[in-house]
C-alpha cells in the first residue's frame, strides 16, 4: 500500500484522531494531589526526575565479571508529571533512557529524557499539549501525527552505534550511544515515515533484525525485515482483520509468530473523546488468535486459535518438523484478562496498588500441519521474560524473567530462571522491599553466563543494579552496584559488551 493512501486511511479511521474531543474523565484531576500526598514507600519508582541525571559513579560490592564489561542500556517512563498535571496510566510518561557503564568494580550511571518533539514543545510550554496512551490531559491539541504523541519510552535496540528508543505507536527515535544525546526520528523508508516501529523487535542469529507495527484504527500490520548493517531489507503493510493491540511477537527460523489477544481497538470510543488504551474493548469471543507469517513471503499467513487471555510478552519461539506437521514452540507471560492495563498499571500512578489476574509464564504449541494449538501453564507467576539472545529463534530451555507478586506492592520481588521444559526454576529474592526490573542474560562464550538487572530498593531509596551467575542464581548476586539515588521503574534494557 502507498504511504499516502496508508496516511488517507490513517486519517479517516482514526488512528489520528484529529477530531477526538478534549476530554477528561469525571473526577481525575487530583491524580498529582493524591500522588504527593500518598505516603507509599515505593511511589519513587513513579516518580518524575526534575531533568537530566548526571554521571554518577555507583558503590560497587564485589566485581562485575569480565563478560559483562560493557554498557546496559534501559529505558522507561519518567516524566508523568508537568505543570501540576499527572498521568494517568503507568505508560504514559516521557521516556528517560539510561546507560550503565560497567567495568569490574567500577559502575558509572547518567539518564537523560529523550528529547522527543512532544516532550520539547511540552516543557517550553510547561504543560501538556498532547494526550498520551492512557490519559487525555485537558485542553489537549489533536496529534498532527502518531510522532507528535511519540514518548520512546518502551524499550531499546542498539543498533550501528546508535540506540532506538522505542514506542509502539510511532517511530524508533535515534540516540548517541555514548551522549545520550536525540538525534531525531528514525525513518527507514521514505515511504515509511511517521510509521508505528514496535518495541520488541526481534534479531536473528545473523543479525537480522523483524519487528512489527500496529495501525490499530486500521487493522493494518507493518512488517520490517532490517539487514545487520541497519539497512532496510523489506517493508510492507498487511491487512489483518480485528487486528488488536499486540506488544511483543516472536520469530522462528521461518516464521514471524503473533500472539494476538482480544483486545481491540474501536474507533468509536476514540471519537468520543477515550484515550487511545480505552477506546479498546476486551472481545473474548475473538479468543487469543495466533498469526503465523512465512518469513520469506508475506503473502503466506496462517491462523490458530488459543484460549482467550492477554499477554505483554513472549519469551522466545522455535519450530521442529515433524511427521504431523511443523511444530511452532512459544512461551509467553500470559494473563486470563487485560485487567491489569487498565487498572493495575494505571492505579499505581496515585501510588495505590490494585491487584489484578496474575500473568504466567504459558508454553504454547502451534501445529501447523493440523491447525491446532494447544497450551500449558507453567507455575511460576512471570513478567520481562528474557532468553540467551544468541537463541533468539532456536530451541532454548531458560527464559529469565521476574517473578513472585506480593499482595502490598506493584511488580515482582524476585529473579528467577525457569526451564519452560521441565518447569524447573530456581530464584532470588531481593526481600520485602524491593520491586524487580527486568534483567537480561548476558553470554559467556560456552560457559553458564549471567543475569544482569536493576531493582528498586525502596527501603533505601535507591536503585541497585546486580549480576549473578546465571547457574547459581539463588545464590544471590556476584556484584552489585548500589545508586546514591532512586530511579523511576523502566521497561527493558539491552547489554552491550565493550
Ligand atoms: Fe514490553
Amino acid at each position: 500500500m502507498e504511504r499516502r493512501e496508508l496516511l488517507r486511511l490513517l486519517a479517516a479511521a482514526g488512528a489520528l484522531p484529529l477530531l477526538a474531543p478534549l476530554a477528561r474523565a469525571a473526577g481525575t484531576d487530583d491524580w498529582q494531589a493524591q500522588f504527593e500526598a500518598a505516603s507509599t514507600p515505593w511511589k519513587s519508582g513513579f516518580a518524575t526526575p526534575p531533568g537530566d541525571l548526571p554521571l554518577t559513579r555507583a558503590t560497587v560490592r564485589g566485581r562485575f565479571p569480565d563478560a559483562v564489561a560493557g554498557t546496559l542500556f534501559r529505558i522507561g517512563p519518567a516524566g508523568h508529571d508537568l505543570g501540576g498535571e499527572r498521568y494517568q496510566h503507568w505508560f504514559d510518561g516521557d521516556g528517560m533512557v539510561h546507560r550503565f557503564v560497567i567495568d569490574g568494580a567500577d559502575v558509572r550511571h547518567r539518564g537523560r529524557y529523550v528529547a522527543t518533539p512532544k516532550r520539547t514543545a511540552e516543557v517550553k510550554a510547561g504543560r501538556r499539549l498532547f494526550e498520551a496512551f492512557g490519559t487525555m490531559p485537558p485542553g489537549v491539541e489533536p496529534p498532527t501525527s502518531p510522532d507528535s504523541i511519540n514518548v520512546a519510552n518502551t524499550s531499546v535496540l542498539p543498533m550501528q552505534g546508535e540506540v532506538l528508543a522505542l514506542w509502539e505507536g510511532g517511530s524508533a527515535t535515534r540516540l548517541d550511544a555514548r551522549t545520550l544525546d536525540t538525534l531525531g526520528v528514525k525513518t527507514w523508508r521514505p515511504d515509511f515515515a511517521g510509521m508505528p516501529f514496535s518495541a520488541h523487535p526481534k534479531v536473528d542469529p545473523d543479525g537480522t533484525v523483524w519487528n512489527f507495527g500496529v495501525s490499530a484504527a486500521q487493522s493494518m500490520l507493518a512488517l520490517y525485515e532490517i539487514a545487520p548493517d541497519g539497512t532496510l531489507r523489506r517493508a510492507a503493510v498487511v491487512p489483518v482483520a480485528d487486528l488488536p493491540m499486540v506488544h511483543d511477537f516472536a520469530v522462528t527460523e521461518r516464521h514471524l509468530v503473533f500472539l494476538m489477544p482480544p483486545l481491540v481497538y474501536d474507533g468509536k470510543r476514540k471519537e468520543a473523546g477515550a484515550s487511545f488504551l480505552d477506546a479498546h474493548v476486551w472481545r473474548p469471543e475473538l479468543e487469543m488468535r495466533a498469526l503465523v507469517i512465512d518469513k520469506k513471503n508475506w503473502e503466506r499467513r496462517q491462523l490458530l486459535v488459543l484460549p482467550a487471555g492477554f499477554l505483554f510478552h513472549v519469551g522466545n519461539a522455535w519450530e521442529e518438523d515433524t511427521p504431523g506437521g511443523t511444530l511452532i514452540h512459544i512461551d509467553y507471560v500470559r494473563s486470563d484478562n487485560a485487567d491489569s492495563v487498565f487498572t493495575t498499571n494505571r492505579e499505581v500512578m496515585r501510588a495505590r496498588r490494585v491487584k489484578s489476574n496474575d500473568p504466567h509464564l504459558t508454553v504454547a504449541t502451534l501445529n501447523l500441519g493440523t491447525g491446532r494449538a494447544t497450551q500449558t501453564a507453567l507455575a511460576q507467576e512471570a513478567e520481562f521474560p528474557r532468553i540467551d539472545p544468541r537463541r533468539v529463534g532456536l530451541r532454548h530451555r531458560q527464559v529469565v524473567h521476574a517473578t513472585q507478586i506480593r499482595r502490598d506492592l506493584p511488580g515482582f520481588g524476585a529473579v528467577a530462571r525457569t526451564d519452560v521444559e521441565t518447569g524447573r526454576s530456581q530464584r532470588f529474592s531481593y526481600g520485602a522491599q524491593a520491586i524487580v526490573e527486568e534483567h537480561v542474560f548476558v553470554p559467556d562464550g560456552s560457559k553458564p553466563g549471567w543475569i544482569l538487572g536493576t531493582v528498586l530498593d525502596f527501603g533505601r531509596q535507591k536503585t541497585v543494579l546486580s549480576c549473578f551467575a546465571a547457574d547459581h542464581l539463588g545464590a544471590g548476586p556476584v556484584a552489585q552496584a548500589t545508586l546514591p539515588y532512586a530511579l523511576p521503574l523502566g521497561l527493558h534494557g539491552a547489554f552491550v559488551k565493550a
